[in-house]
């Protein structure tokens, strides 16, 4: 089990290209079930998580190369509509092939995704609206049998919450129902639109991606397409800690500043200079940060819960107080603990967190539970006094493209032990 040794209280500086978003590519993935011929995916990250999507691709009947920074797919060889548990474990957004098993195939098979390390990642959600679309959907023993023997009827579907992976689901799935489904209080993430873009280009008829409301006009087929996979808004706002805590100046290289919008505020209150040009984004920190006050998650566009993590890091050694409102997930400040032990003074109440800063973390050996918060603890590393020891590198690995390799190559001391 390999670990991450930081030594702290290095300057970063240099530019770095961000890579292309997890959260857009795992939807795309299981969009591409939906197409006739060979896709060709750019920007496609290389990360752990990607892999398990490929797996499971493959498992279907798939065929898929990488060549270059491209991910190529061709689905026609399809000849199966389970998803055996083993790879349904590996990651919990493997949920978002359900909608796309059932729509080609008539009939999908699979366990219910697992919790994971930041709580029961329920799917009801996913479940009510399709069965709204006229699925049967049966659970039994852990298990979801799905058939749709007369297809999928296009339909009215509200989501009670703006759900990222219900969206996709429910998006993926009415591309070939009967008929026009509407999606009311739809997530509006930047991976939503970047999804429907790509399925746009193979033929869908996708109108609203990005708004509260999505229209879908089913279609009977989808061609392949050529897409490139849109930056990874939180992969960037992790850089933006990593510079923030270590007084660095950096630039980073192929973002959307727009996707960044809720959250370069947090780092210009905490007195961080930051400035965007077409995408590219520069971020010089102070001496020291100021606190952030409070920091709330919500759905897009408001603050990232998927951000929290990396930027409680850097509110540690912040002059003051923040106080962070985690409104999305029930469990998601594991990393707490552990930043505790490398000297943080963090009280977590329920969804609150107050975090009062300190001077200097020291460096500490700490456990990384889940994939952010790994991310937390390398943040919290870069900038302890002394050296860091971090296990649980496999969570980084879900996420971040040789995260260790982007931050040596701007100055930072981090390997792999
Ligand atoms: C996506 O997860 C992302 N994962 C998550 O990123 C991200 O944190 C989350 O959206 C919110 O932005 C991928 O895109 C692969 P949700 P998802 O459905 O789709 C509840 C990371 O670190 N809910 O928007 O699972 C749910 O429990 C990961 O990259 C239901 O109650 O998120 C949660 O409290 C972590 N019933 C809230 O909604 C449902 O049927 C948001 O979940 C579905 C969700």
């Amino acid at each position: 089990m390999s670990k991450l040794l930081v030594t702290g209280r290095r300057k970063l500086s240099g530019e770095v290209y961000v890579q292309g978003a997890k959260n857009s590519a795992l939807p795309v993935l299981a969009a591409t079930i939906l197409t006739k011929g060979e896709n060709v995916i750019f920007n496609c990250p290389d990360l752990s998580d990607i892999d398990a999507s490929v797996g499971i691709l493959r498992y279907l009947g798939c065929s898929v190369s990488r060549s270059g920074g491209a991910m190529l797919i061709n689905a026609e060889g399809i000849n199966k509509s389970d998803i055996p548990d083993e790879l349904m474990r590996k990651t919990r957004s493997s949920i978002v092939f359900l909608g796309a098993i059932l729509a080609r195939t008539g009939r999908a098979r699979m366990s219910f995704p697992g919790g994971c390390e930041i709580g029961p990642r329920p799917i009801d959600l996913h479940l009510k609206a399709l069965r709204q679309m006229g699925a049967d959907i049966r659970e039994k023993h852990g298990y979801l049998d799905c058939t749709a023997p007369n297809g999928l009827k296009g339909t009215k579907i509200t989501l009670s919450f703006p759900s990222v992976g219900a969206t996709e689901d429910v998006m993926i799935a009415a591309c070939f129902a009967r008929g026009i489904t509407t999606i009311t209080n739809a997530a509006r993430e930047p991976e939503i639109c970047d999804l429907a873009d790509f399925m746009n280009k193979c033929g869908a008829k996708i109108s609203g991606a990005g708004e509260g409301v999505i229209v879908i006009e089913g279609v009977t087929s989808l061609n392949s397409a050529s897409h490139s996979i849109i930056p990874d808004r939180i992969v960037a706002s992790t850089l933006l800690a990593c510079a923030a805590v270590t007084n660095s100046k950096i630039l980073l290289d192929g973002i959307v500043c727009s996707h960044l919008a809720s959250v370069i505020p947090v780092f210009e209150e905490a007195g961080c200079k930051i400035r965007c040009t077409t995408g590219k984004l520069e971020i010089s920190a102070p001496e020291r940060l100021r606190a952030m006050k409070t920091v709330r998650t919500m759905p897009y566009p408001g603050f990232p819960t998927d951000a929290q993590a990396p930027v409680l890091a850097a509110a540690c050694v912040a002059d003051g107080t923040t106080v962070f409102v985690e409104n999305i997930f029930e469990n998601r400040y594991r990393h707490t603990g552990e930043l505790v032990r490398m000297g943080a003074n963090i009280k977590t109440v329920g969804k609150v967190a107050v975090v009062e800063g300190v001077n200097a973390l020291y460096g500490a050996s700490v456990e990384a539970a889940d994939l952010r918060g790994a991310a937390a603890l390398v943040v919290a590393g870069l900038c302890a006094e002394s050296q860091t020891v971090i296990s649980g590198v496999k969570y980084l690995q879900r996420g971040y493209e040789n995260f260790e390799l982007t931050l040596s190559a701007l100055g930072a001391d981090i390997k792999k032990i």
